[in-house]
């Protein structure tokens, strides 16, 4: 990719997952690269595992922290290219079981986390890009998902005005992966489950977090100076059909 090499990034969740796919490209490429993730363990296996890797323990959706894990990032690489800003949890609940306390956790690591982190972002960035991790399921309803669904579609227009408000200074864009084949998918999902769901994916398979790594990648890079705004859909071909594929 063209322009990545020497930029200093920002990746939320990179400890695992699709966040470290990332990691690894972006490192691939020629970038800098720092990760703010709450698990600490993980911090450290990937401490260990890719050592010019800056890593933060800290939560996204808590503004103190945030805000703290930006300054130091910031006196480490001396100042930010970019942010994807990756993190998300999901826990699936059917809607009359769905506690306060579960909704208002989702909402706030999934939508409060990318607004702190791309407040953060943008006020220590000069010229740059954010990209925000969407999902399908902020375009599409799902049973069972009502946190992490209104939590993504949140994203998403979040992503349309923050690229409005911030332009030309900073691109915005949100990516919407379909299903992708991580530890919080696997977490979800049994093997039997897992083969009905990649029977109705046109291409018939998750994702592999790579191939979502090689869209950060592009988005972040050079080559997407153009882009801003878009809510780029990566997912085999899952929304395509509306209900058909469903
Ligand atoms: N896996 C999928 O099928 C899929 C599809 C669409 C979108 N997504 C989105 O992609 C993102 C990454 O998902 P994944 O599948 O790699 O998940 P994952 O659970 O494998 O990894 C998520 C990472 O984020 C970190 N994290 C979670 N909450 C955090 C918090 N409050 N503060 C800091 N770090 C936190 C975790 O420690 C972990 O390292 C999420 O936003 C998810 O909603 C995933």
């Amino acid at each position: 990719m063209r322009g990545l090499k020497g930029k200093r990034v920002v990746v939320t969740g990179g400890a695992r997952g699709i966040g470290r796919a990332a990691v690894e490209r972006l490192l691939e490429e020629g970038a800098r690269v720092a990760v703010i993730d709450q698990d600490a363990e993980g911090c450290r296996a990937l401490n260990s595992a890719l050592p010019e890797v800056v890593t933060v323990c800290a939560d996204v959706a808590d503004e103190a922290a945030t805000e703290q894990a930006f300054t130091e990032i910031e006196q480490d690489l001396g100042g930010l290219d970019a942010l994807f800003n990756n993190a998300g949890i999901s826990a699936p609940r059917a809607f009359p079981e769905l506690s306060a306390a579960q909704w208002r956790r989702t909402l706030g690591v999934d939508l409060d986390g990318v607004f702190l982190c791309a407040r953060a972002a943008a006020r220590r960035m000069g010229e740059g890009v954010i990209i925000n991790m969407g999902s399908v399921s902020g375009m599409l309803g799902m049973p069972g998902y009502a946190d992490y669904n209104a939590a993504k579609a949140g994203v998403i227009e979040l992503t349309r005005t923050l690229a409005l408000e911030l332009a030309p200074r900073l691109r915005v864009v949100c990516i919407s992966p379909g299903y992708v084949l991580t530890p919080m998918q696997e977490a979800e999902y049994s093997a039997e489950e897992m083969a009905a769901l990649n029977a109705r994916i046109p291409l018939q398979r998750h994702a592999d977090p790579t191939e979502i790594a090689a869209l950060v990648a592009f988005l972040a890079s050079d080559e997407a100076t153009f882009i801003t705004g878009s809510n780029l859909v990566i997912d085999g071909g899952e929304s395509a059909g509306g209900t058909a594929s469903l």
